[in-house]
């Protein structure tokens, strides 16, 4: 069986509060039972010290009147109804007794007389002389260091018996009382403190993915549950911003693929209507074959981005020497970036491991590189740099190029974005080399940062972490 948290939080208070009532109530009656004992012990103890001097003469004679019960009151006031006198024999023979014992006795135990005979008094509590218990203390008289008789004086518990009925009624009317209160205020204060619970779960159930604008509006105190709901919201704006991305990246990708086709197939339209030459024709194929190519390029991206992302939760990953990877790649660039005239330089390539798939390094490093040919004009100077710093293989990529403004940084790794749609388009770009460069960092534990201005260069700074046992492995070679 389950209950909801509201049950239980209510049934462990209510119980918590009853075990903790019943408690007190027992401590409160022991000690309060302990004193009234010590009370009455102290009395009837008295008024057997009193008997002893009036009863035995010092020489140990004893004088027993021949109505007991008149001396008593006369010389004592002790009302004899409820307070028994009884005077026995050393051995345990009754000698005397008050007349309110009737015909019944003080118990004599054996147990009485041998704690008797070694000078002990003994206080009891019998339950055989009335219809209340009867508190009970025998005393012995030894003249001379002999028993010469044992005085018992007995009281009856009736008032104690009846302040204890008393106060465990009301106790137990408290108690009850109390869990009651308890348990409806207990269920109030849950049911208040856990709707935010239940509106956070209303709103759960409604919020699909055609509603992810939905927000929860919980009010009140910084408390656990605020944070519950904060979270959640962080979570439908991660979710929201997740599905406006893919949203966006469809219609953006359908779009590149759709202006290189209607570039296509308005050149072959007029080609068709109009060309005739063979030259003509050819150089509208010509243009054909760049606009398939641009697609050919755009898709393989697509498809490139897919896969970083693939792998990023399966976890491929061996060893990189990057310092290769980089020279291969600088080799690669040089040739295009000696026919514009800029020049490439490396300022420091240290030996680094990193762990991951070389082929993505090399392509994050391409892209990277590219760019900063791309965008840099003909007498431009490329730096390049590999080092290791705290933890982290560094590559730089430093350019004197256009340099990218304040406003476009924050968007630069965005799919599809590019600074200048048009210049980029002559230039080949598409807007998803920097995209898939940060997919890559990302999916080995890296960063990328930037730092730019406009008309003076860019730089472009990759932070990998570095392999270790890859490391050791150099080392040995
Ligand atoms: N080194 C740089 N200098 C100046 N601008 C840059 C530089 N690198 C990138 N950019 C700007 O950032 C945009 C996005 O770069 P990204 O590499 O993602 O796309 P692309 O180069 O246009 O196309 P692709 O790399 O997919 O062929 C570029 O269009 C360009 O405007
Ligand atoms: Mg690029």
């Amino acid at each position: 069986m389950t209950f909801s948290i509201r049950t239980r939080l209510t049934l462990w208070y209510v119980t918590l509060l009853a075990v903790s009532l019943i408690c007190f109530g027992l401590v409160f009656s022991y000690v309060l039972l302990k004193i009234f004992m010590s009370r009455i012990d102290r009395e009837i103890s008295s008024v057997a010290n009193i008997m002893i001097h009036t009863v035995i003469t010092p020489s140990g004679q004893l004088i027993l009147p021949k109505n007991f019960d008149i001396i008593l009151e006369r010389f004592f006031g002790i009302r004899t109804s409820g307070n028994y006198i009884q005077i026995l024999a050393p051995d345990g023979r009754i000698v005397a007794r008050s007349s309110s014992l009737k015909d019944r006795n003080l118990p004599v135990t054996d147990s009485i007389i041998e704690a008797v005979e070694r000078g002990e008094t003994v206080f009891e509590t019998v339950g055989t002389v009335g219809r209340y218990p009867v508190r009970v203390v025998s005393k012995p008289v030894i003249i001379d260091k002999k028993p010469v008789a044992i005085i018992q004086v007995g009281t009856t518990l009736k008032g104690l018996e009846e302040i204890f009925h008393s106060l465990g009624y009301i106790l137990l009317f408290d108690i009850v009382a109390s869990v009651v209160i308890a348990s409806a205020v207990g269920w109030f204060l849950a049911r208040k403190a856990l709707r935010p619970v239940d509106e956070i779960t209303m709103m759960a159930r409604r919020i699909s993915a055609e509603s992810l604008n939905e927000r929860l509006d919980i009010k009140g105190p910084q408390d656990e549950l605020l944070r519950l709901a904060d979270t959640f919201n962080e979570m439908i704006a991660r979710l929201e911003r997740s599905f406006n991305q893919i949203r966006q990246f469809t219609a953006d990708a359908s779009h590149e693929l759709k202006t290189p086709l209607t570039v296509l197939r308005g050149e072959i339209e007029v080609a068709l209507r109009t060309e005739s030459s063979v030259e003509g024709l050819r150089s509208v194929l010509e243009s054909a074959l760049e606009e398939i190519e641009r697609m050919n390029y755009i898709v393989r991206s697509l498809l490139e981005l897919a896969r970083v992302d693939a792998e990023k939760t399966s976890g491929v990953g061996t060893d990189a020497r990057l310092d290769r990877i980089v020279m291969d790649r600088i080799e690669q660039i040089r040739k295009f970036a000696v026919e514009k005239g800029i020049r490439v330089d490396i300022l420091k390539i240290e030996p680094v491991v990193v762990k991951g798939d070389p082929l993505r390094f090399s392509q994050l490093i391409f892209n990277l590189l590219d760019n900063a040919v791309k965008y840099t004009h003909r007498d431009g100077r490329v730096d390049v740099s590999l080092e290791e710093r705290d933890g982290y293989a560094v590559f730089k990529v430093k350019d004197t190029g256009i340099g990218i403004s304040k406003d476009d940084l924050p968007y630069i790794f965005d799919r599809f974005y590019r600074v200048d749609r048009a210049r980029t388009r002559e230039a080949g770009g598409v807007g998803l080399g920097l995209s898939i460069c940060r997919e890559i960092v990302d999916s080995y534990g890296g960063r990328i940062e930037v730092e730019s201005e406009l008309g003076k260069g860019s730089v472009f700074t990759v932070y990998l972490p570095l392999d270790e046992d890859g490391r050791s492995r150099i080392n040995k070679t």
